[in-house]
Parts: structure tokens; sequence; C-alpha cells
């Protein structure tokens, strides 16, 4: 594996190796940052590995110095998934003296994270821009977990029409279910345990939700401007009903939810009733540590098979 921490180390480094995918991190890696290499790897090209814990898309009072570091573990970890080049950028090489450039981004990126993260969106746009220049991908890998990153990625690659093709993959779970985060280290252990509370009442909320699609068909569609309808107005009622009911259980298992909703999976809009493309998004807070999850609202439950 070739390792580079310098703009000519990595223009030397792409020579060798010809075009690239990229997958994007910010080190301590874990077994779905894994996935992503697999994923990228079986595409067909070298994949190159960028650490950089970006100081741009943390807030203040956020753990950018806390944020977990262990380059060797990490070294360890693309080693052994197939990783073809480790790019690992100095503060000062991605910002170098005089930076005066940053990518400001608003549609996907105003709510949720956006909103409860000031600056975020602008911080991770402006620093995976960089390493799209920096490494000039054909393609670069992001997980579903962070939904509402991947949409604000994929907007900037179609506004500023860059040259990448932008695929995503599925979050991984541990077996009780909590979405792999590098935060997940932070949880104590009856945190961790507690955590699990997080997935499952999302997976209550979808089939709840999922149940009122079956009924209408025309909740498949994306037409959601009926408001005078007694049967939508019922529906939006049982959804922010539902969205409720979610929210105190995460309550009383100890969570203190920052947001938990029904939006629209591309433009991340808040919506009254779940349709084809739609999606539940939530952070909450669990002592110290936030976790995010998400899970896709797009179909009715399938009808139970034929006995
Ligand atoms: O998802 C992350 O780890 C980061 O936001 C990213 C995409 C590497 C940008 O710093």
């Amino acid at each position: 594996m070739l390792i580079a921490r310098t703009i000519e180390a990595l223009d030397a480094a792409r020579a060798a190796l010809g075009p690239l995918a990229l997958v994007p991190t910010m080190g301590a890696l874990h077994a779905g940052h894994v996935s992503l290499i697999t994923a990228a790897r079986a595409q067909g090209l070298p994949v190159a590995v960028s650490i950089f814990v970006n100081p741009l898309q943390f807030g203040p009072n956020e753990d950018f110095a806390r944020y977990p570091r262990d380059e060797e573990a990490d070294l360890a970890v693309l080693r052994a998934a197939g990783c073809a080049l480790a790019w690992l950028p100095e503060t000062s090489v991605m910002y170098p003296p005089g930076d005066a450039t940053m990518i400001e981004v608003v549609g996907p990126a105003l709510r949720w994270e956006g909103a409860a993260r000031p600056g975020h969106f602008r911080g991770v746009a402006t620093v995976v821009a960089k390493l799209f220049g920096q490494t000039r991908p054909e393609r670069a890998y992001f997980g579903e977990k962070d939904w509402q990153q991947v949409q604000v990625v994929r907007r900037m690659v179609h506004d500023l029409a860059l040259p990448v093709i932008i695929s995503t993959v599925p979050t991984l779970r541990e077996p009780d279910g909590l979405a792999m985060s590098s935060r997940n280290r932070y949880l104590a252990p009856e945190e961790r345990r507690r955590a699990a509370w997080l997935p499952a009442i999302l997976r209550d909320l979808r089939v709840e939700l999922q149940s009122m699609m079956g009924a209408d068909p025309s909740n498949d569609s994306a037409d959601d401007n009926a408001d005078n309808n007694a049967d939508d107005s019922a529906d939006n009622n049982a959804t922010k009903l539902a969205l409720a009911a979610a929210h105190t259980r995460l309550e009383a298992h100890g969570f203190k939810p920052d947001y938990l909703a029904l939006v629209d999976a591309v433009s991340l809009e808040p919506i009254a009733r779940p349709r084809a493309g739609s999606r539940l998004l939530v952070a909450a807070r669990l002592g110290t540590v936030r976790l995010l999850d998400t899970m896709s609202v797009d179909h009715p439950p399938a009808a139970p098979a034929a006995p």
C-alpha cells in the first residue's frame, strides 16, 4: 500500500496507480469503512482512502480535539482491506496558508444536521471538493448512515459538474442493530446497551408508517399536495402521532432527540405522510454521545407469503 502525505507524493502515487476510487474518511476505521472499501474494490479500480479529521466541519463545542485518532491501527485496517493508497494530508496541506475558498451549500444542507450543527456541511462540502481535486477519483464511496451528507455531496457534484460518480453503501450494523460509527466507542457500557433502542424504535416506526402506505395506492405517489382531502389529513395526523410516539419512546429510554423526521430522501424536506422515496432521519444524544440513524420508508410492507 502506498502512503502519501504531500501533494507531490499523491501525484506520484496517482501516476503509478492510474484511475482510482476514493473512500473519504476521518479515520477511526471500523467494519463500516471496510464495507466501503470492499464495494469500491468490487468495481475493479485501485482504492485510495483519505484519512483527515477535518476541523472545518466541527463546531466550537464539538469533539474535534477528542475525535479518535490512531494512524497505525487505521493503516493496518487499510492494508488488510486491500487498499492501494492511503492519503494522509496534514491540515496545512488541506488548508494552505492564505486558503480563502469554502463551498456554501443550501438545499438539502439546510435542515436537520445543518440546523443542529451550523457550518457543518460547509466544512464537509469544502473538504470533499478538495479531496476530489487532490485525488481526482473516477468514483467516490459514502456510507448511507450519513444520509444527509450523501445528498449534500451529490447536490454539490451535480451543481459543480464534478467528474466523479458517487456510490453509496448500506449502513453496517452491530448484531443488536446499532449503526456502526466511530463515535460508538465513546458510549459507556450501560449507554452502549441502551443505544440499541435507537434502531429498534426507528424500525417499529418504519413498520407503522409502511402500514399506512399499504391501504391507499395514491399514498405511494409523490403528489403531496392534497391537504383538503379528508383521507390525507387523517394520514398527516397519523404520521405526526407516530413520530411523536416514537419521540416519547426515545426519551423514555434515556435519549435526548435532536430531531426525528420523515423526509423526502433527496430534498430532505419534511413530508406529511409516507410515500415512495421517503426516509426517516434521527439524531439523538445518549449522555454526551450524539447518535445518527436513518431508514428508508419506501414501500408498503410485503404481503405475507401464501400458505
Ligand atoms: O463522513 C465522514 O467521515 C466525513 O464527513 C468526510 C466525508 C470524510 C468528510 O470529512
